[in-house]
């Protein structure tokens, strides 16, 4: 699946490269509509350029990549088309998993399951069983998630942990760090690079909290047709971007040891980690 084990492609300094991508794969519908095919024709495309995105995303270094595969609000879909989705979702893990484990991928799955099929579930289960120790990168499939689902969930699952704890569900108030904890991703940095397909330029509820700093980058590309070509423009733009996490240009450039006069690229691409609110005077 990863034809290079060295963790940056040519030109790209290890810096540079997203540690973690999140994509909203978008426009199979219309990549079915516009060759007069049924909207399924698109997604089992679509599964294609997914299997096509890991292997790139691997071949860059990449850490973690989050994909929405279904959203909360996908159900108001026809039902034939979110039982082909389901089934899609079902072929995939099975056809998928071992070779994702064969290359050191863990496979997990984020969203409320409990409204999926037991099958499908037990099919998460046993393939997060498997995979769970793979360390080369995180696959993680957003299905039946959002964001504010995500946000409530933790902050239930945080009152829920001070009531254990025999502590005041409201005093002090709950901090970010607690809320953070519980979040479904809170295992991963969060993504420093977002990307859109489809031509659309919205966040549609997928990872509210995390995507605070991420650096967005939208394209025309209709799923189905996007690749390794269209991850390398994404990380491109990416590298061109100046982080600052709430700081002045310059005190990146100090911090980063520039003078000042070279052109900016991703050189700071960290959270200071000072500890602050990363809310505050951020831009
Ligand atoms: C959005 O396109 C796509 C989806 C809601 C489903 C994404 C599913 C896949 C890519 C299939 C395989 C997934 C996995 C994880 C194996 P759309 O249908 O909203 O397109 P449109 O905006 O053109 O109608």
């Amino acid at each position: 699946m990863f034809r290079r084990q060295a963790t940056t492609a040519p030109g790209l300094l290890p810096a540079d490269v997203p540690r973690h991508v999140a994509i909203i794969m978008d426009g199979n519908g219309r990549w079915a509509r516009q060759r007069m095919l049924p909207r399924v024709a698109g997604h089992r495309r679509g599964a294609n350029a997914v299997r096509a995105t890991v292997q790139a995303c691997g071949e860059l270094g990449v850490e973690h990549l989050t994909l929405f595969a279904f959203s909360s609000e996908n159900w108001r879909r026809p039902a034939d088309e979110v039982s082909a989705l389901m089934e899609l979702f079902a072929t995939a893990i099975e056809q998928e998993v071992s070779r994702l484990h064969e290359h050191g991928v863990r496979f997990q799955v984020v969203g409320d399951r409990s409204r999926f099929e037991p099958g499908l579930q037990k099919l998460i289960e046993d393939a997060e069983a498997t995979t769970r120790a793979n360390a080369r990168m995180t696959l993680t499939i957003a299905a039946n998630y959002g964001g504010r689902w995500d946000i409530t969930q933790a902050v239930n699952c945080a009152l829920a942990a001070r009531a254990e704890a025999g502590q005041a569900a409201a005093t002090p108030a709950l901090t970010e760090g607690e809320i953070a904890q519980h979040l479904a991703l809170a295992s991963a940095p969060e993504p420093d690079l977002f990307i859109r397909t489809g031509g659309e330029t919205r966040i549609s509820n997928f990872l509210l909290w995390q995507l605070a700093y991420t650096e967005l980058w939208f394209t025309e590309t209709l799923w189905p047709d996007f690749g390794a070509a269209d991850v390398q423009a994404a990380v491109d733009a990416f590298r061109s971007r100046e982080r600052r996490f709430g700081r002045t240009s310059d005190q990146v450039r100090r911090e980063a040891g520039d003078p000042g006069d070279s052109v900016a690229g991703n050189r700071a691409g960290v959270d200071p980690g000072d500890g602050l609110p990363r809310i505050a005077g951020a831009r």
